[in-house]
């Protein structure tokens, strides 16, 4: 028989089932809570709540456990290419090599942006920040395929729907850029890497060759793999919401870019590197920092510590930490900075207030001091997390399309006034 917990509300016992997943982890099924009970549940941030079913990503926070269908982060980080994880996030499996090659070359086939777009993003002011311009200029592309409207087209459709945004993402990212730098626009070239051709189309410029180094090639395909998914956090709830009204999937990771682009989620890349520059000029003084982190009148947070899930490590900012030491040294780089997260890191670690909230350096942490190794500006590092993330979102929309999951629509407690008559102008 499967498990029940029972309820007693108003005198009254109710039996509600127990959902167990895969991994053991256990929820209450309260589907018919209201119905049988006229009550609902409050739970601000949903930090108790699951708002769905899902076979995309595992995530145990108390062990540092991260596994994409199945296979660990670290194995898929020291592996894996960033198109074969996006293929294994949308569709499942891991791609055979016919099906990797037809991914690729659907992906390749779909780099170039329509030329009205540019006159978009010439528009803008030269000192918008990215985010505002990636999110809207996704959402734009809704407008160039008006057949993405149609939530009952034919699964090919569908498929190129998600192909189009994985190809044209680098472009739009590398483009707005290029647009604040007052820089041309550099054309994708299709018989570059997913990985190279992004990094061709920000760096390099028509009046001279542009060598693509290998080391930077590796640390941003390892970087977009580490973030390419993390089950049902704000961003990836934001795109699932957005779409459950049958909005379009452009629309709806434009939604997803808006959410990720805060600085208590993805935003938080930027607001570390600044956070960090900020107590080297101010002289260094890791006590100080640490201390208005923990006096509750001080709005200052320690930015790239803490996780809503992770409460003892999270394994990817352990990988990152990594990459970003051997980073720094194969490109010969010496960075400061670096030095002063490590000594950050260990003082805040070593202090009980962080110790018992089980705060620790997050994916964010670091992560900006191998982008700034990789001489990408620090209003850019969010939308390098967008570039990553991409797949994740877009896995969680297609299974919650292919769930058939309800439109998303929360409840409340309301603590307005009651019901008061109307007083005209002149009275009031
Ligand atoms: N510095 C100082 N205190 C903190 C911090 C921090 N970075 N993070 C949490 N706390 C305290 C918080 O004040 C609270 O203390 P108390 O129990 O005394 O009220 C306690 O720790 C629990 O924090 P919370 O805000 O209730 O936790 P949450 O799960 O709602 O928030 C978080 C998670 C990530 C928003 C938060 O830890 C934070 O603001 N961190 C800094 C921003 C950041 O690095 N965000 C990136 C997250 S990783 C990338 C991603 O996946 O989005």
């Amino acid at each position: 028989m499967s498990e029940v917990v029972k309820l007693e509300i108003d005198g009254k016992v109710i039996e509600l089932p127990v959902v167990i997943g895969t991994e053991n982890e256990k929820g209450i099924d309260i589907k018919t809570l209201r119905a049988q009970t006229g009550y609902i549940t409050i739970d601000p941030g949903y930090k108790n709540t699951g708002s769905c079913f899902s076979s995309i990503t595992y995530l145990d926070g108390e062990n540092g456990i991260l596994q994409y269908r199945g296979y660990p982060i670290e194995q898929l980080a020291e592996k894996a290419d960033f198109l074969e994880v996006a293929y294994l996030l949308i569709y499942g499996n891991l791609p055979n090599k016919k099906e990797f090659d037809l991914f690729k070359s659907s992906i390749t086939r779909h780099t170039l942006v329509h030329e009205d777009m540019k006159r978009f993003l010439e528009a803008y002011p030269f000192n918008a920040h990215p985010m505002g311009v990636l999110s809207s200029m996704v959402c734009s592309l809704s407008t160039f395929y008006p057949e993405s409207q149609n939530p009952n087209r034919a699964k090919e459709a569908i498929d190129m729907t998600m192909h189009r945004l994985i190809a044209k993402l680098p472009t739009l990212a590398a483009w707005a850029y290029k647009n604040k730098m007052r820089h041309p626009f550099m054309y994708p070239q299709n018989d570059k890497s997913y990985c190279e051709n992004f990094l061709y189309m920000m760096f390099a410029m028509p009046s001279e060759e542009y060598k693509i180094d290998p080391v930077v090639v590796n640390a941003l395909n390892t970087l977009l793999i580490l973030h390419a998914d993390h089950e049902q956090n704000c961003s990836a709830s934001t795109v699932r919401i957005v779409g459950s009204s049958q909005a379009n999937l452009y629309s709806s990771i434009a939604g997803g870019i808006s959410a990720l682009w805060g600085p208590l989620h993805g935003g938080a890349n930027q607001a570390v590197i600044e956070m960090l520059d900020q107590i080297m000029a101010d002289g260094g003084d890791m006590e100080k920092w640490v201390a208005k982190a923990k006096d509750k009148d001080d709005p200052f947070r320690l930015m790239g510590f803490g996780h809503r899930v992770y409460k003892n490590f999270d394994p990817r900012a352990r990988i990152i930490k990594k990459a970003c030491d051997d980073v720094l040294e194969k490109l010969g780089i010496n960075d400061p900075t670096l030095e002063l997260a490590k000594k950050l890191e260990k003082v805040a670690l070593e202090d009980e207030y962080f110790v018992q909230r089980g705060l620790y350096p997050n994916v964010d942490f670091y992560s900006g001091i191998i982008y700034k190794a990789l001489n990408i500006p620090s209003e850019m590092f969010t939308v390098m997390f967008a570039l990553g993330r991409l797949p994740g979102w877009i896995a969680q929309w297609k299974e919650m399309v292919e769930n058939g999951d309800p439109i998303g629509r929360p409840r409340q407690i309301y603590t307005g006034e009651t019901k008061r008559n109307y007083v005209p102008l002149e009275n009031r």
